[in-house]
This record gives C-alpha cells, structure tokens and sequence, in this order.
C-alpha cells in the first residue's frame, strides 16, 4: 500500500527529528495501536524506545508469550523491551473483590503503579509514547454522560514519570489505516487483526471473584471458541466475540458422577460504533461444535450459555 508506505516514510522521519538521540517510553499492551506505535518508534529509533508490557495475568492463552515473541529479544524489531509477569501480583489484590467497578479500578490502579516501577527502573525518560488514534481523539473531546464503566487505558497517565513531551504518532489515523501501517511494518496479521481487548483484560470477563483457577477456564474457553469460529471461516463475520465465565454453578453429569461446576457463556456481537451492537447469527452446528469442546476439554465447567443480548439494554462485555 503505498499510501502506508509513504505515512511509514514520512513518520519516521519527523519522529527522528522531533526524538533526536532522547528515550522514548511506551506502555505496549500487545493490542493493535500500541503495538503498530512500538513498530513504527522502532523503525525510526531503534533502542532508544523501551516497552513496558505489563502481563496482568489476565490475558488470553498464551497472548503474554505471542507479544514477545513480536517484541522480545527473538523478534523482528529493535528496541528495549521488558516484560513484567505480575499476574500474581494481581490476583493479591483481586482477592476476594466482587463489584465489577472496583475490580476495574484495582486492576488500573495496579497497572500504573507497575509501570511508574519499570518506568524508574529505566532512568530519565525524554517522550512518553502513546497509540493513540483518531477515535480516540474525538471521543475524549465529547462531553460524556454518566460513567457506565471506568475504561483503565483511557485517560489513566502516571504520575510519577517526568517526561518532556507526549509523542502521538498513530493521532490521525483511523483503525483501518493504522491496521494497514502495522502491515507495512511487517506486524503479523493475527495481531493487526485483532478483536477489540478490554484494558482489564480477563478480570472483566469472568462474573465476581477473579481466581487463578477461573481465569484458566475462561482461558481455555476462550480459546477453544476463536479456534473454532476461525476454522469455520468466520473469524472476520463478527466485530468482537469472546467467552465469559458466569458466576453460576450448576449440577450436571459426567459419565457416571454427579458435577456441579461452573457456567461459562459465549458472545459475539456486530457493531459499527460499539456504541451500540447486535448479537451474531453464529450458525448453530458451529455453536454445538464449541459447547461440545468446552464441556470435554474444560476442567470445572458443564454447561454453555449463547448470550442473545443487544446493546443496549446489554453491554458488550458483561462486567
Ligand atoms: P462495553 O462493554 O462498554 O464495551 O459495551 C464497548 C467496547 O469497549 C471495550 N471495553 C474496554 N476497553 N478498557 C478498554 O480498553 C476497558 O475497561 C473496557 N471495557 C470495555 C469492549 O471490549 C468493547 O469493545
């Protein structure tokens, strides 16, 4: 594309300059714009950026190990970059905490703080970097209503990192073109093609307590639900589909033992906005297909729900 090609060009020049021989910060989270923001700095300045990724623990299966593989030290791209392991951490704090608000708030809260940590670690930093885009742009120029949910990645900076100047270099573009500039960066296509990833990650998709041993079945679900919406072709159909684990146990019957394990409920939705979205007309065979694997495979959990909710009067996440 080469639109892209010349964007790539024009960026990296103009970050050269404006960057000169400084540090640049970036908290990689391993979703599309900060991860297309860590390969364009990158290409224009090499070591002098350094990506904090926090693994919150609250990933999907084995998404912390997809990031560095991109970014780590085996990877295509030159730059500093640090993982930090802190599901543990996490789960310290989440013990215990059912309201899904203070769920949100600890687990943002906790992100900053180990960020602001790494930041330390790392010494003065020139440019705090930000994969910002357009939309959010606009969005944070619109006075908003009342606060269905606090949304950790927006608006949360740290506070205790000096840093002379924000760089912004995604600002004009909307998602689509940012896609296309991850292409051109070489980013692989399963990450530039990602599906929309709460801040929060997991911790928001599992109803009330968060627990190593929930996160694990809502991992596993999760997994085995893209796997075989993928399989079927439909991995582009649906803007956002995910599995959640309710907070309901139920009895049931495996072989010749009574279970009572847990719930777990599948959603896709279609939107333009997210404002607003429409439950997916997945094809029922694909749906069975998936409630077969997840009850077989997935240890603690006997029965699949499809969630049939619009938005509103749903949200699209459940929490
Ligand atoms: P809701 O559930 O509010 O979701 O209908 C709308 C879109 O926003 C995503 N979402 C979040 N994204 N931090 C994020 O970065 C958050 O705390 C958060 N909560 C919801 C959700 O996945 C959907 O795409």
């Amino acid at each position: 594309d080469w639109k892209m090609a010349s964007f790539v060009e024009e960026q990296v020049s103009l970050l050269k300059n404006k960057i000169g021989s400084g540090k640049v910060l970036l908290a990689l989270s391993g979703g599309v714009d900060s991860s297309v923001a860590a390969g364009l700095l990158s290409r224009a300045i090499g070591k002098q950026l350094y990506c904090v990724f926090v693994d919150h623990g609250l990933l999907r299966k084995n998404e912390g190990d997809q990031v560095e593989e991109i970014f780590g030290e085996k990877g295509d791209f030159e730059l500093n970059f640090v993982r930090v392991n802190a599901g543990e951490e996490y789960f310290e704090k989440l013990a215990g905490v059912e309201d899904p608000e203070k769920k949100r708030k600890i687990i943002g809260e906790q992100f900053i703080r180990i960020f602001e940590r790494e930041a330390n670690k790392i010494g003065t930093v020139d440019f705090l970097a930000q994969g910002t885009i357009y939309a959010d742009v606009v969005e944070s120029g619109l006075g908003k209503g009342a606060v269905i949910k606090s949304h950790h990645n927006v608006g949360g900076l740290p506070k205790n990192i000096s840093f002379k100047e924000i760089v912004e270099p995604l600002r004009l573009l909307f998602k689509d073109e940012v896609r296309k500039v991850g292409l051109e960066l070489g980013l692989p296509e399963h990450l530039v093609y990602r599906q929309p990833f709460p801040g929060p990650g997991l911790g928001v998709r599992i109803i009330g307590e968060v627990t190593p041993e929930k996160v694990r079945m809502v991992q596993d679900a999760d997994f085995i639900y893209r796997e075989e919406i993928e399989k079927a072709g439909l991995s582009r159909s649906y803007s956002q589909y995910f599995a959640a684990l309710t907070n309901m146990r139920s009895v049931g019957v495996m072989g010749d033992f009574r279970t009572y394990d847990y719930a777990v409920a599948l959603r896709a939705v279609i939107t333009d906005d997210f404002m607003t979205a429409e439950c997916a007309d997945i094809p029922f065979s694909v749906l069975q297909r998936v409630m077969n694997r997840i009850v077989n495979e997935v240890k603690g959990v006997n029965r699949v729900f499809y969630d049939l909710t619009s938005k509103p009067p749903g949200t699209i996440e459940m929490e």
